[in-house]
Order: structure tokens, then C-alpha cells, then sequence
């Protein structure tokens, strides 16, 4: 039996498993089209509240239902005793954060009141505390104590402030912003499908952002970032550039930050996060990182099309991301978590999609084991 006479398909590559109105994604166009809007317009210019909003409810919000919307994230942002002080053991046992976000993200509906709960609560609470947990555990890593969330502040504000207590200034919080929008939606990834398949079910949804948290922690998803910056300073200086990355090709290594399985062409998101870290580093009166990142990349570009003509490889989302977020004072170990925080807005928007299918997803296997054995005792084995 091949895998083709019996329709099975590694990977599920090609399988079309879902129909969903949150984002288009086209490799070939290099185009990201959330809920209707290209991601170069979206991410530039909404709250990571209008986003959420028109993940879920498939419009813009007005002016009203978007302060009512920003009030209620707020609101919702403190932690339960029982979490903190579970992320205070995870501490003790200095685990990445990734793993302290998916131990406590089971805990986030602890004081919603069980069955009680309205599914829209529960997408609220587990938005609005997701940046509070990552925040408390990386403060309680370092030996420092949880800064409490300001209901003042709007969402990205509110994150870069409870990382170190002050208050972020416009531009970076538009920079996060940026991120946070961008990295929102992306087709049926991974952890999308993961979210896909659990409230498909009819579970609950804290039970499907869990699962979508331990699929995203995993390396082939977002779970190794940081390379890319890390060439870049590894490089150092302009001139050092291209006899750094000749030598990695020559050696047969691949340059992190680099080519994409969907994306054939440019990564739209690249570019979206390449000119919000350029606003960021310039209103922070420094861009010779940024500068000297883009000298890499241009040189990276040149030398990808001489060592692999005709593959087309360009710039992925990860070069950019790992650049801003750096600037934004992001240890490594904060990026997954960070990721994790934008793309709860479209976890939700596929999971009130799915419910509203009101179909389970339960595709086949094909059994390729053994037919013919016999039970035998444990002793005559
Ligand atoms: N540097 C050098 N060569 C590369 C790179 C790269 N970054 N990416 C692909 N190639 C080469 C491969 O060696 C291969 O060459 P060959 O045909 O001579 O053997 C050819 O291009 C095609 O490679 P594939 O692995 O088939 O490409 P695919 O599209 O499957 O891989 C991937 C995509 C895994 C992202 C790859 O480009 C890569 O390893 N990039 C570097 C790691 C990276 O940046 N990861 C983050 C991805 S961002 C994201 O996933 C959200």
C-alpha cells in the first residue's frame, strides 16, 4: 500500500481542513490578508483591542464598543492568588517561560466560576492575563517581585509595563503593538488546528488555548527564536558580513531568519515588522542595530540567490521579529511567550468559528500494522 493508493497525506500537506473568514495566506503573492485587510495596513495602525475585535466578531469596533472592550481586557488582568503563586514554584524550578505559560494558562479560569462562564469571558480573561502571567514569572525568575497590571494602560502598554514598572513610551508601545497584530493570524498553523480540534469537541475554551500554547512551544512552530539576532551580532560589524555568511554557505549551513515553507516569496510580515522596528530604534535615537541588521539582510539576499538560484529565499518573519523585540528589552526566552500573547487573538477568533460549525474534527488513519498474531502469556514471550 503507498501513501498515495490509500489518500493518506504526511504532514496533512494540501488538506484543506477548515474554511475561515480570519486570514488568508498566499505564498506565491507573498500576501496576508487578516479578516479583510492586508497585514502592511492592519498592523501598522490598529490596538492590539481592535485587533482582537475583528478576529472575533468580524468587524471594527466603534468608538464605544472599543473603549467597553479595552475596559473589560483591563478589568480582567490581575492573576489569581493560586496562579502566582504556582508561577512562583515554576521559578524556583527556573523552567523556560514557555513552560510557566502553558502550567499556568490552565489556571487562568480558576475565579470564573466554572459552567458559569460566558464563552466571550473566558476569551477575555484568557487574553487579558496571558501578558500578565509572562511578565509576573520572568520578574519572579529574576528574583524580583510581580509588578500588578494598571487598568489605565491599554494592552501593550500595560505588558511593557509590568516587564520593569515604567511607563513605556509611544513608540514602543506601537512597536509591540505591531508585533502583536501581525503575528494575530496565519492560516491553519499548527497551533490554530491544535485549537481547531480541542473546542471541536465541545470542550472548553481555556482547555483549547492550552493546547494551542503546547503546540506553539515546539521548535518546528515558534518555539526557537532568536538565531536570527544572534548571527547578526555575531557579525558585528558591516564589513564582516558577507565573509561571515560565505563561510556558514560554504560550510553547507543555513541562515537563520531565511526562507519559508509557504512563503515563496518576501514575507509580508517582514516588512510590516522591518518598519515598525525602523520607527522604534529611530525614536529611541539609535539605529545602528538596526542599520547593520538590514546591511545583513541585504547581503544575505544577494547571497542566497548566488548559492541557491532559483529558490527565491527571502526574509522571514523571524529576522525582523527577533530584531524588535530585542529592542523592546525582550530577553530570548520572552519572544515564544510574546508570540503567544498575539496569537491568542486568532486561537479565539478560530475557536468561536469552529463552535459555530458545530462539527467534530476526526479525520481517518490507514492501520499499516501487523494482522495475523495470536495472544500469547507473559511467559512464553
Ligand atoms: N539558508 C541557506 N539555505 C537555505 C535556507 C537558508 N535559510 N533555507 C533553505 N535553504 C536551501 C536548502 O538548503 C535547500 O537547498 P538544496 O535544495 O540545495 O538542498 C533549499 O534551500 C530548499 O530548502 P527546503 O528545506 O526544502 O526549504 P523549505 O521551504 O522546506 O524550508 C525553512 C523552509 C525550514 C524555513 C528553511 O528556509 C530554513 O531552514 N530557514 C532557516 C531557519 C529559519 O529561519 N526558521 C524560521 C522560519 S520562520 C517561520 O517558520 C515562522
Amino acid at each position: 500500500m503507498t501513501a498515495e493508493s490509500t489518500g493518506y497525506k504526511p504532514g496533512l500537506e494540501g488538506v484543506v481542513a477548515a474554511e475561515t473568514r480570519l486570514s488568508s495566506v498566499d505564498g506565491q503573492k507573498g500576501e496576508l490578508i487578516i479578516s479583510g485587510y492586508l497585514v502592511e495596513d492592519l498592523a501598522l495602525h490598529a490596538t492590539f483591542e481592535e485587533t482582537c475585535y475583528l478576529l472575533w466578531y468580524d468587524r471594527l469596533p466603534n468608538e464605544s464598543e472599543l473603549s467597553a472592550f479595552k475596559q473589560s481586557l483591563a478589568a480582567r488582568r490581575a492573576l489569581p492568588a493560586a496562579t502566582l503563586a504556582l508561577l512562583a514554584a515554576v521559578a524556583e524550578q527556573k523552567l523556560p517561560a514557555m513552560d510557566a505559560l502553558r502550567i499556568a494558562a490552565g489556571t487562568l479560569d480558576l475565579d470564573l466560576g466554572g459552567d458559569q462562564t460566558s464563552v466571550d469571558q473566558q476569551a477575555h480573561t484568557l487574553t487579558a492575563r496571558i501578558p500578565t502571567v509572562v511578565a509576573a514569572y520572568w520578574r519572579l525568575l529574576q528574583g524580583q517581585t510581580p509588578i500588578a497590571p494598571r487598568t489605565d494602560l491599554d494592552h501593550a502598554a500595560n505588558y511593557l509595563y509590568m516587564l520593569n514598572g515604567e511607563t513605556p513610551s509611544p513608540a514602543r508601545v506601537r512597536g509591540l503593538e505591531t508585533y502583536l497584530n501581525t503575528v494575530s493570524d496565519h492560516g491553519l498553523n499548527a497551533s490554530t488546528f491544535a485549537a481547531r480540534v480541542i473546542i471541536a469537541t465541545q470542550s472548553d475554551l481555556t482547555s483549547a488555548i492550552v493546547g494551542a500554547i503546547g503546540a506553539l512551544k515546539g521548535p518546528l512552530h515558534g518555539g526557537a527564536p532568536g538565531p536570527a539576532l544572534d548571527m547578526v551580532f555575531e557579525i558585528g560589524e558591516a564589513n564582516k558580513a558577507e565573509p561571515f555568511m560565505r563561510a556558514k554557505l560554504d560550510r553547507g549551513e543555513r541562515l537563520m531568519g531565511f526562507g519559508h515553507r509557504v512563503y515563496k516569496v518576501r514575507d509580508p510580515r517582514a516588512d510590516v515588522l522591518s518598519q515598525a522596528a525602523e520607527e522604534m530604534f529611530k525614536a529611541d535615537g539609535d539605529l545602528n542595530l538596526y542599520n547593520l541588521a538590514k546591511h545583513v539582510e541585504t547581503i544575505a539576499i544577494k547571497l542566497l540567490d548566488e548559492y541557491k538560484p532559483g529558490r527565491n529565499l527571502r526574509t522571514n518573519v523571524e529576522f525582523f521579529t527577533a530584531l524588535l523585540l530585542h529592542g523592546l528589552d525582550l530577553e530570548t526566552d520572552l519572544f515564544t511567550p510574546t508570540f503567544a500573547a498575539g496569537r491568542v487573538a486568532g486561537w479565539i477568533g478560530h475557536c468561536f468559528e469552529q463552535q459555530r460549525t458545530g462539527r467534530l474534527i476526526r479525520p481517518q488513519s490507514v492501520y499499516i500494522g501487523e494482522r495475523d498474531r495470536t495472544w500469547t502469556p507473559a511467559a512464553e514471550r
